[in-house]
């Protein structure tokens, strides 16, 4: 195992009707103006919006709003708020919604303190050292940002998407109501799913020898998942089933399972390019590029793959010949994807063949490779995308 520092500082709030805490929440961290961050307009319709916002003037608290935020949150909307928290002296920032609204948040607080312009933290030109402090009301177990000290932005101009991160990103607070995620669509409770297993898979893909506490959380957020997801999908309203699923998705990125050990990280910026691009859920993305991934990658370590074929789906190990059990557990994970939903081709995805040239410049390592546990260069993004055709 590596040697590793972890900080996860998240006060987390867990449970039915917590959501009614956030305005003592948000006083116990300090907070005096809130900036609330939220989506197209599912929080509305929930009535959570309300209830929130009752909740803050119950304790005192004043707020400004900032709705409208887009899956695969867009640039524009950060310069906003930035504007919005120093006109209005904001001095704490509550994205209340799934991963976009909470990653509009975090760019927000971070670009509020710093004098220049906040897209440097994302083209790498700057690393952030101080930001606004910054919760979460979660309404939808997928991106982990509620745990995470991560943002993922896209910028309209060239259509960029890329990710900034820093400690003190991490949300000082996050409130997860499993009943909040009842009304999500199948399909975005399927794309979750995927990306919560694919923030899994990074980590689980490693060079690092003896793992085996970390290999074994993994293992158990991924069976996890596989056990409830289906349940789901079925039956929406499976409140323990949805309250798995929900910690899982926080288990998944705040890097418990992923300390002392290399992760690789890209499917994820493969898949970046497809949701930039065609503005796809990135957990669809994700069910395309992460078999075809696996695929490329899987003799790098077979045994590895091999692990996870027999550990997580169940696979009997040929020992004769361990690439059979590997490509099984791949077929198996393919399978999986597909039977909650999701697409798993570029046709399925509705991406095209003939943007692949494209997807590839945007990748944008030139001739540079990028990767912890495969380091791949652009043949090989290509080879990935045509794998996923
Ligand atoms: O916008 P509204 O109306 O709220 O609707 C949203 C949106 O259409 C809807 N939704 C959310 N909660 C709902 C609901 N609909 C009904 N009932 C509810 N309870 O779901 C749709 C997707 O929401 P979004 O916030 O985009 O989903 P997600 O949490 O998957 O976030 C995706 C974004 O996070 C980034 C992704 O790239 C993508 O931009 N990621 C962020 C990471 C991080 N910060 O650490 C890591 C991830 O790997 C990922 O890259
Ligand atoms: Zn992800």
């Amino acid at each position: 195992m590596d040697n590793f520092t972890f900080y996860s500082p998240t006060k987390f709030v867990f449970g039915s009707n917590t959501e009614s805490q956030c305005g003592s929440l948000v006083k116990e961290f300090g907070g005096t103006k809130v900036l609330i961050v939220y989506g197209g307009g599912s929080v509305v319709r929930s009535g959570l919006l309300d209830k929130i916002k009752q909740s803050l003037s119950a304790s005192s608290i004043n707020y400004s709003e900032l709705g409208g935020i887009v899956p695969n949150p867009k640039d524009d909307k950060v310069y906003e708020g930035i504007d919005i928290c120093r006109n209005e002296k904001v001095d704490f920032v509550l994205a209340v919604g799934g991963g976009s609204a909470i990653d509009t948040a975090k760019a927000i607080a971070a670009g509020v303190p710093y004098d220049g312009d906040f897209w440097d933290f994302f083209s790498g030109k700057a690393s952030v050292q101080k930001a606004l402090p910054v919760a979460t009301v979660l309404t939808i177990a997928a991106a982990g940002s509620e745990g995470s000290g991560n943002t993922v932005i896209t910028k309209v101009d060239g259509m960029l998407k890329r990710g900034a991160g820093s400690d003190c990103l991490r949300p000082v607070f996050s409130i997860l109501n499993p009943q909040l995620t009842v009304t999500l669509p199948a399909y975005q409770t399927a794309c979750g799913a995927a990306d919560i297993m694919a923030h899994v898979f990074e980590r689980y893909f490693t060079n690092t020898r003896d793992v085996e506490i970390t290999d074994r959380l993994c293992e158990a957020v991924l069976l996890t998942m596989i056990n409830e997801v289906p349940k789901v999908i079925k039956h929406p309203d499976n409140y323990q089933a949805r309250a798995n699923i929900m910690w899982a998705g926080m288990v998944a990125h705040n890097n418990t399972v992923g300390v002392g050990r290399s992760h690789d990280w890209n499917s994820h910026g493969i898949e970046h390019e497809l949701s930039a691009l065609y503005d796809c859920a990135h957990g669809a993305g994700l069910a395309v590029i992460m078999p075809a991934w696996m695929t490329y990658v899987k003799n790098h370590d077979i045994m590895r793959f091999a692990q996870a074929a027999v550990r997580i789906w169940g696979c009997e190990m040929d020992f004769q010949n361990p690439e059979n059990t590997a490509i099984e557990g791949i077929t198996r994970f393919k399978n999986f994807l597909s039977s909650i939903g999701l697409p798993v081709t570029f046709k399925e995805l509705g991406a095209k063949e003939e943007d692949i040239p494209l997807l590839v410049k945007n990748f944008g390592i030139g001739n540079g490779k990028t990767g912890g546990f495969v380091p791949l260069g652009k043949d090989d993004i290509e080879a990935i995308y045509r794998l996923a055709l």
